[in-house]
């Protein structure tokens, strides 16, 4: 199968034909999800929460992140690879945000990087696709600011609508192949959608943007407790594995595991 390039999303746009993004942080969901035809996977600094256990995005490393990333890099034949550049890794200047992409290319084998961030981050995307590197923006609610966002809240209403637009014209303008928007009405992505070339990547944005994106583990029912409004829970792995568990130690303890065709003699 020939490789997922950028150009290639954007001709969908072109058709308006919605993509699936999911994010993968290891070699079994990335071969699933490549194999299932998923052109884009996002190793997420979401590993934060759903690999590493931090309780936000924001103490995760880029030597934390680089083994994730060389793991899904290496397990898909097919999908374009986004690396999320972590917090603290690129916000200093453009040089900076340019030596982090770098590291995930080279040590990570990313075909893209991703960071988050408005007009304000226009020349670090800029100085990273002038290097070669594509870059994904991130607008609207930004995990990495949550502290001075005042927690998850839906970010673009009334006139931050106009902010949006601006930002993601500016990330555009910077080189950016993509924009994902997180946590923003739905008419006001719709609006920013319209007005870009490149797509855009909705999570809870509303069914109008070019392409929707899900952590895997939250659309898999695999992380437990309450979910965002924007998440659907496509099944309930958390229950498969626990009754899997709970099935396991059972038989151990009763001595029914390992059975005779389990037995070398
Ligand atoms: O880290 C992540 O999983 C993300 C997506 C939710 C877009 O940035
Ligand atoms: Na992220």
């Amino acid at each position: 199968a020939k490789r997922v390039r950028i150009h290639h999303l954007r001709e969908l746009k072109q058709r308006g034909e919605a993509w699936p993004m999911l994010t993968a942080y290891d070699m079994y969901t990335a071969e699933l999800f490549d194999e299932a035809g998923i052109p884009v996977l996002l190793v997420g600094d979401s590993a934060a929460n759903n690999v590493y256990g931090y309780d936000t995005s924001l103490p995760i490393t880029v030597d934390e992140m680089i083994p994730l990333v060389r793991s899904v890099t290496r397990s898909v034949k097919r999908a374009l690879v986004v690396a999320d550049l972590p917090f603290g890794s690129y916000q200093l200047s453009p040089e900076q945000a340019l030596a982090t992409a770098v590291r995930m290319m080279k040590e990570g084998r990313a075909h893209a990087v991703k960071l988050e961030g408005g007009a304000a981050f226009a020349p670090h995307v800029k100085a990273i696709t002038t290097a070669g590197v594509p870059v994904m923006g991130h607008i609207g609610f930004t995990p990495q600011s949550e502290h001075n966002l005042g927690g998850y809240r839906v970010q673009g209403r009334g006139e931050a609508a106009d902010v949006l637009l601006e930002d993601a014209l500016a990330l555009q303008a910077a080189g950016a192949f993509s924009v994902v928007m997180e946590m923003v009405p739905a008419e006001a992505a719709k609006r920013v959608t319209h007005e870009l070339e490149i797509p855009t990547v909705g999570i809870g944005a509303g069914p109008d943007c070019d392409a929707q994106v899900l952590v895997w583990q939250d659309m898999m029912g695999l992380r437990r407790g309450k979910a965002p409004r924007f998440v659907k829970r496509y099944a309930d792995l958390a229950g498969v594995m626990k009754g899997a568990v709970e099935q396991f130690a059972s038989e151990v303890r009763e001595r029914e595991f390992p059975a005779p065709e389990h037995v070398f003699h």
